[in-house]
This record gives structure tokens, C-alpha cells and sequence, in this order.
């Protein structure tokens, strides 16, 4: 690299530049709401852990540990990871901060940045952003249904259209080994026509077989594999079917998709995905599940949980036609080096006492500029302050809209913008 040479980003990330973050402040404002509405508090958790919290938690056979991780050894010796999804920090902190002994029900909320390094695409980042929320403590159908309908009514209120919400239940660990040994029976001697990984995946994790895209393995499970939600016990199926019943009292559509069984090896019973068609092949606005046996195995005491996360780059990919712009409400025009002083007095003045935002004339143009650049930032108001204004006390207050200009003396200008 030569000394000039200008130094980019990091493929797979992104800047949000200041036309960006307006529409994104629009946007998690109403997410923080939508959480808190439901009755969910917010975290924030270390943007690194210990490499382990994620090995024990999402399992090493599945893509996110196995190829995605952005891990590192430290200057002392410590095995560390960007955090690649919050599921398994969430828990970690619960544990920690032993929230479950504090109170029955714990319903915590997030947004934050991840990292994985993944093969950049549309709606595809190395480094992305998620919200999402994990509710602990409530084994019941009920719980279920609140996390779906969250994740739904969010997607319902930015009014996107092409919703659907896929659904399943891989049941408790209890069915898992009866199932998996039936799978492999069926799969092994079709195992010649499936793919290297899946060959893998039959002998250390049969189950992450449906993530496979391959076309030709899909239709393989599809002639040979059985579900396993055709195996549940009965507990697991009254509870899926409660669940079902739950989702079509709130009158949100789903389909059970027999397949869906995560990329994340904690899950547990109820699985889902909410997608959009907008989306293109990276069509998951949103995905989750219970995780009910991940509180004990990372050291905690055996709490049900279950949440979603959902990636805000692809909520914004299918919001692209939003259209927010930061407006300012008062351009402060000065003119003239004598007035500055006063100038910034004012505006500080107007800012602290009213609630309204006001910029101020930086670059000591002429008259015409400055009300160029007060047009270009669409201002609702310019104030005209010059040495004669300053001299008569009078200002000049031009309403950006309308085009009509008021005599305001000086004085009372603050009281003026405090309507
Ligand atoms: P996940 O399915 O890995 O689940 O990610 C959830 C969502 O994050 C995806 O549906 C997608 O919208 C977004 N996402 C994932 N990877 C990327 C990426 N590389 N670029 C852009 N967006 C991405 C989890 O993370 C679980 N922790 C969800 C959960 C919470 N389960 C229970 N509680």
C-alpha cells in the first residue's frame, strides 16, 4: 500500500452514512416501542466472549462455529469471539447476573452489531445488525405465541407485504435419539446421493440435514426422510397444537413447514421463521425458537426460554422506498462578523428553551448562500440576523413554507418559537 492510497472498508461491512441513520432511528425508535409494549427490557452485552460460550451454545457442527467465527487469541492467552449471534450472551448474562432467581419471568430485548463471516450477498453482511428479544422462565404455549406475534406485528405495522410465517416443533431431547436413529435408518442407503456435508451431518448431526440447500439433497429427504414433527410425544404436539391454536385467535397466518429445524443446535420444540418474498434468497427477515434445555447446559438452573432475532438490514432492504429526512427547524443566517456573538447566544438560547433543533451559519457566507443552504436543509424557519437587525433589535423571521417574513424583536424571539 502506498502512502496515498486510500484504505476502504472491510468487505462484508457497510457504512450508514447520515441520509442512512435517519431512516434507521425512524425505524428502531418504533422496534424499542413495539419491545417495550410487551413489556420487554433492553440489553447490551460485550461485542466479544470466551470462544466457549459459543462452541457449548450453538454447537460446533453448525455453520455459524464452525466456519463464521471471528475468533482470536489475545495478547494473553485468551480464546476470544466477535459475538456471532446474542442468544447464547443473553443467556450467559442471565446466568450470571442470576436475573431468574430476581424474578420468575425475565423478558429482555436487544439490538447490536455481529459479526460472521459468511459470504457477502444482498442481505448477507460480515458485519450485521439484529433486534430481537428472549423471554425465560414460561414453558407454555402462550409465551410462544407473544414471541411470534412480536416479531409479526413489527414486520404488520412497517406494512410489509409478503409475509409468511413458517413453523415447527423438533420437540424436546427426550424424542431426539429414537428420531435421529429412524433418520439415519432411512438416509444411509440413499447416503451415495447425498452431498459431502450432509454425509457429515448423518454421522455427528442428522438433523442439520434440512439445512442443506442442495437442491438434489432436498428432494432426497423429501422421498425418504421422516419428520420430526410426525414423532413428537404427546406433551410436544398439544403443545405445538396449542401454540397453532394461539397464533389463529391473533389471526396470524403461518405455514407448518416440516423442515424447519434451525441452524443453531439449542433449539427445542417450537421453531420458526418469518420471510419475505422482497427478500430474494436471503428471504429470513427474522428466525427463532425455545432453546428450553440451553439455561442448564451453560451452567444454569433449568429455565424454558425462547426468543427471535431478526436482521435490520433485511427489514430495511424491503422498507428501501421509506422516505425519512432529518429537517432541521431553524437555519440561524448571520451576517456579518459582528453579530456572531449574539447569534450563537440566541440559538443556544432557542435550543434550551423551546424544543426545537437550530443550526447555525458556519461559514460566514453571503445572504444568498446561506438561504441556499437553509432551502437545501428544508428548514421550517430562517432567522435573519445582521447589523441592522442588530441595531434595530428587530429580526427577521421567514417562514421556509409559506414564504412570509415576520418583524420579531430580538427579545422575544425565543418566546416566539416557544408556541
Ligand atoms: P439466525 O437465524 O442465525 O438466528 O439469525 C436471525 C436473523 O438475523 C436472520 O433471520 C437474518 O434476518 C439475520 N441475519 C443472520 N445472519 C445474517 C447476516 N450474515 N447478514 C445479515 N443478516 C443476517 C439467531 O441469530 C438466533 N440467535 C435467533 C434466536 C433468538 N433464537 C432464539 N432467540
Amino acid at each position: 500500500m502506498t502512502s496515498k492510497s486510500r484504505i476502504q472498508n472491510i468487505k462484508g461491512t457497510h457504512d450508514l452514512l447520515p441520509v442512512d441513520t435517519v431512516k434507521w432511528q425512524f425505524v428502531e425508535k418504533i422496534i424499542h416501542k413495539k419491545f417495550q409494549q410487551y413489556g420487554y427490557s433492553e440489553i447490551r452485552t460485550p461485542a466479544f466472549e470466551h470462544s466457549d460460550l459459543f462452541i457449548r451454545g450453538i454447537g460446533d457442527d453448525t455453520d455459524v462455529v464452525s466456519k463464521e467465527m471471528y475468533r482470536w487469541t489475545d495478547q494473553g492467552g485468551n480464546d476470544l469471539t466477535l459475538k456471532p449471534e446474542l442468544t447464547a450472551p443473553v443467556v450467559r448474562a442471565y446466568i450470571q447476573h442470576q436475573l431468574g432467581r430476581k424474578s420468575a419471568i425475565n423478558r429482555i430485548y436487544y439490538m447490536d452489531s455481529l459479526f460472521r463471516r459468511e459470504r457477502p450477498q444482498k442481505g448477507r453482511q460480515r458485519q450485521f445488525n439484529q433486534f430481537g428479544i428472549e423471554a425465560f422462565g414460561s414453558p407454555y404455549p402462550e409465551m410462544d405465541a407473544e414471541v411470534i406475534s412480536i416479531a409479526y406485528s413489527i414486520y404488520e405495522q412497517f406494512d410489509i407485504k409478503n409475509l409468511a410465517v413458517r413453523i415447527n416443533s423438533i420437540g424436546g431431547t427426550e424424542i431426539r435419539s429414537p428420531y435421529l436413529k429412524l433418520l439415519r435408518d432411512k438416509l444411509i442407503p440413499v447416503s451415495k446421493e447425498l452431498c459431502k456435508t450432509c454425509n457429515r451431518r448423518l454421522g455427528k448431526n442428522a438433523l442439520r440435514l434440512f439445512d442443506c440447500k442442495n437442491p438434489n439433497c432436498q428432494s432426497i429427504l423429501d422421498e425418504h426422510a421422516p419428520f420430526i414433527s410426525d414423532h413428537l410425544d404427546e406433551d410436544d404436539l398439544a403443545h405445538f397444537n396449542s401454540v397453532l391454536s394461539f397464533l389463529d385467535t391473533l389471526e396470524i397466518p403461518y405455514i407448518h413447514d416440516k423442515k424447519l429445524v434451525r441452524g443453531l443446535d439449542y433449539y427445542t420444540h417450537t421453531t420458526f421463521e418469518i420471510t419475505s418474498s422482497s427478500l430474494g434468497s436471503q428471504d429470513a427477515l427474522c428466525g427463532g425458537g425455545r432453546y428450553n434445555g440451553l439455561v442448564e447446559q451453560l451452567g444454569g438452573d433449568a429455565t424454558p426460554a425462547i426468543g427471535f432475532a431478526a436482521g435490520t438490514e433485511r427489514l430495511m432492504l424491503v422498507l428501501e422506498n421509506l422516505e425519512i429526512e432529518d429537517k432541521p427547524d431553524i437555519y440561524l443566517v448571520l451576517l456579518g462578523e459582528n453579530v456572531i456573538s449574539t447569534g450563537i447566544k440566541l440559538a443556544d438560547k432557542i435550543r434550551k428553551e423551546t424544543r426545537k433543533s437550530v443550526i447555525l451559519e458556519p461559514s460566514r457566507r453571503g445572504m444568498k448562500g446561506q438561504m441556499k443552504e437553509a432551502n437545501r436543509k428544508k428548514v421550517k424557519w430562517a432567522i435573519l440576523l445582521g447589523e441592522n437587525e442588530m441595531e434595530s433589535g428587530i429580526v427577521q423571521v421567514k417562514d421556509m413554507i409559506t414564504g412570509e417574513q415576520k418583524d420579531v424583536p430580538l427579545d422575544k424571539v425565543v418566546s416566539y418559537f416557544q408556541l
